[in-house]
């Protein structure tokens, strides 16, 4: 699946299918026509797949129940195409997902997908960048691969994922700044700042969430989209980005944490809900729970 968005992605500048779709999603954004055609993608290949029962697009307003004679016991969220409004200025962007086993045998139902996020199976992304990389863990540590396109292989390339234990990087959308609640704006000034004589952390932040989440991973440090004034739930949604990105964090020895508690503990209430985010080195992210565990 991803190769043939791989595919599409290299092809669309010329295939003048940039730009957008002339419709709004469930989100309220403006969907880009290769949103559209990404999710038509995963949701035939998920259904004609035989293994999937309900499936959770960000695209897609309501769940779709697969028909019962393709069921499968896997029910899969997704974003099928992140980072979209970089798309036509040519920047990294990328597929994330995230996967439950169906509760118990009977009729999957919308409680199967409204699961915390600590019981997924499995969980990754693929970046569509100057290489194309898929980074997946299904519970047993991180591992990347990268696609060979004269193979059409993906190859095993970074084995065994760490993320460093703490990072020299921070990565926020600082135009949000004036919005923010007292702890957010107190570790930002912390980055920028440092009180013990360390040198201030690097600011990177490129608007996508895969690719800041994938160099968060590589070369560690923290990625954090918080609540602020205008969105108190922060803006990425729990299911398929939060919750796969956090469940990555923690395989490779980081965490995640959403100013309240761990993100994977989080029991979505639907299956576009949002949550602020705080996810990357350990040591990092622990110094943003002490903020918030200073203010309760
Ligand atoms: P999507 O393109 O799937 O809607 O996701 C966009 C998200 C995420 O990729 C990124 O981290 C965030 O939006 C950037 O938001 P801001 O532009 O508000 O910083
Ligand atoms: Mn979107
Ligand atoms: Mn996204
Ligand atoms: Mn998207």
């Amino acid at each position: 699946m991803v190769y043939s968005v791989n595919c599409v992605l290299l092809q669309a500048g010329l295939a003048k299918i940039i730009g957008l779709a002339g419709e709004t999603n469930v989100q309220g954004e403006e969907q880009k026509k290769l949103d559209v055609l990404s999710n038509e993608v995963f949701i035939k290949a998920l259904v004609s797949s035989g293994r999937t029962c309900i499936l959770v697009s960000e695209e897609d307003e309501e769940a779709t129940f697969v028909e019962p004679s393709k069921r499968g016991k896997y029910c899969v969220v997704f974003d099928p195409l992140d980072g979209s409004s970089n798309i036509d200025c040519g920047v990294s962007i990328g597929t994330i997902f995230g996967i439950y086993m169906i509760k118990d045998g009977g009729e999957p139902s919308i409680e199967d997908v409204l699961q915390p996020g600590k019981n997924m199976v499995a969980a990754g992304y693929c970046m569509y960048g100057s290489s194309c990389t898929f980074v997946l863990s299904a519970g047993r540590g991180v591992n990347g691969f990268t696609l060979d396109p004269s193979l059409g292989e993906f190859i095993l390339t970074h084995p065994d994922i760490k993320i460093p234990k703490k990072g020299k990087i921070y990565s926020v959308n600082e135009g949000n700044a004036k919005n923010w609640d007292g702890p957010t704006a107190k570790y930002v000034e912390k980055c920028k700042f440092p009180k013990d004589g360390s040198s201030p952390k690097s600011l990177r932040y490129i608007g996508s969430m895969v690719a800041d989440v994938h160099r968060t991973l590589l070369y560690g440090g923290i990625f954090l989209y918080p609540a602020d004034k205008k969105s108190p739930n922060g803006k990425l949604r729990v299911l398929y980005e939060v919750f796969p990105m956090s469940f990555l964090m923690e395989q490779a020895g980081g965490q995640a944490f959403t100013g309240k508690q761990r993100a994977l503990d989080l029991v979505p209430k639907n299956i576009h809900e949002r949550s602020p985010i705080f996810l990357g080195s350990y040591d990092d992210v622990e110094e943003i729970k002490a903020l918030y565990a200073a203010e309760e």
